[in-house]
């Protein structure tokens, strides 16, 4: 166990430290009485590793990133902004089983299911062969019927990386493409961050791989193929036609979205898991999930005030730590034709 149950004892000891006056009254809201930041925390349902080589998510040299046959990349039409890093995302189904789609929401996930999001900068991202600095492996594991969170942040040699559940903030440097060097105090969250962003109804729950954010068109082995259409044939997801199932539009696709389509779909991935009826603001009116018809999202009451908390970051982005401009004008424009 080492490390790995040392940090666990400390997170139970801390919960448990805090809530016996509540324990009795309110098993549910335990997390969320113990604490001043607003945060909300659920406990992993099974324990995990404490290095990421354990997992053999990759195979090769570990920085590589290159998958083993168990684990396949997917990507989504519009992702989460973590202050300008990279991603990868893989996702593993166990043998003899497969996603199986409901809607264009989220998919069923069997037992044993295993996403990865992995976090990286360029040193240079006019040119890739300067090389990159991986810094953190998220991973959404479930067993037992529930999820466990995980994070693992890399060492300098980039051979292994070590599981974290308290979270830190690490100096990244890189140059952006524009040339221009940037730093970056990017933050690698704590698992109560991890949860309070993964949060439905109480329990931990994954948000990037909905249908309507899968059903776009990839890149694979040379051809471009719808990519729910690949993740059947990868034996990933049961089938469906990818025409029955709606598309979250890319946010940054002018050319084929208008601007108000980009910008639901950017506040769907950047702030619907907390606004939304079951997640951790939903005790706010501000209801931010892409199909919600805008007269029930209270966006139009809120134009100003979604403005501001993008500008000053004053809100529990967790994991953000510059402003996306980029993003932000994007807001502004929509929020102007209203
Ligand atoms: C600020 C909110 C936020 C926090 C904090 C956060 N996540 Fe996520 N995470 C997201 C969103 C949104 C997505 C989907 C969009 C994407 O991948 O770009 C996501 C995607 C993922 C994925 C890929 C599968 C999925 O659900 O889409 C994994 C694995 C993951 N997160 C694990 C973690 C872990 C572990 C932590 C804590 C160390 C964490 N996340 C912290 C918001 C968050
Ligand atoms: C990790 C969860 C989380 C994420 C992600 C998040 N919010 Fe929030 N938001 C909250 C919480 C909790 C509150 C209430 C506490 C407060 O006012 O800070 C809130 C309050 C707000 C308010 C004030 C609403 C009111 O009724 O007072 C606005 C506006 C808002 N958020 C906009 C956004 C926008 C826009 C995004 C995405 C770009 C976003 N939030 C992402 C958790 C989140």
């Amino acid at each position: 166990m080492g490390e790995h149950g040392y940090y666990m004892r400390i997170e139970r000891s801390t919960i448990k430290g805090c809530s016996n006056s509540f324990l009795l009254i309110m098993l549910s809201l335990l997390c969320w009485s113990c604490n001043d930041d607003g945060l909300v925390g659920i406990e992993n349902a099974t324990e995990v590793h404490t290095k990421l080589s354990e997992y053999t998510i990759f195979q090769g040299k570990l920085s590589d990133l290159e998958p083993t046959n168990n684990f396949k990349v997917y990507e989504l039409s519009t992702e989460l902004f973590s202050d300008y890093a990279e991603k990868q995302r893989l996702i593993k189904i166990p043998e003899g089983h497969t996603l199986i789609s409901r809607n264009d929401g989220l998919p069923d996930f069997p037992e044993g299911t295993i996403l990865v999001k992995t976090f990286y900068y360029y040193n240079d991202k006019r040119d890739h062969t300067k090389g990159r600095k991986i810094i953190e492996t998220r991973l959404l594991i479930k067993e037992n019927a529930r999820w466990n969170v995980a994070t693992y942040i890399w060492n300098e040699s980039q051979d292994d990386a070590f599981l974290i559940t308290t979270g830190l903030d690490k100096t990244v440097n890189w140059i952006d493409a524009k040339g221009e060097g940037k730093v970056i105090a990017y933050r690698i969250p704590s698992h109560r961050e991890c949860t309070s962003c993964h949060y439905n109804s109480n329990t931990i729950f994954p948000i990037g791989p909905k249908l309507r954010n899968l059903n776009k068109d990839v890149l694979r082995n040379g051809i471009v193929i719808n990519q729910l259409t690949h993740l059947y044939n990868e034996g990933i997801i049961n089938e469906v036609e990818p025409s029955s199932i709606s598309v979250l539009p890319a946010w940054q696709d002018a050319a084929k979205y208008t601007v108000a389509q980009r910008t639901r779909a950017y506040l769907d991935i950047q702030c619907a898991h907390c606004h939304n009826p079951l997640g951790m603001a939903s005790d706010r009116g501000l209801n931010l999930s892409y199909e919600t018809d805008l007269n029930h999202t209270d966006i139009p009451d809120n134009k100003r005030r979604i403005i501001e908390r993008m500008e000053t970051l004053e809100m529990p982005f967790i994991g953000t730590t510059v402003v996306h401009a980029e993003g932000l004008e994007l807001v502004k424009a929509y929020m102007e034709s209203l």
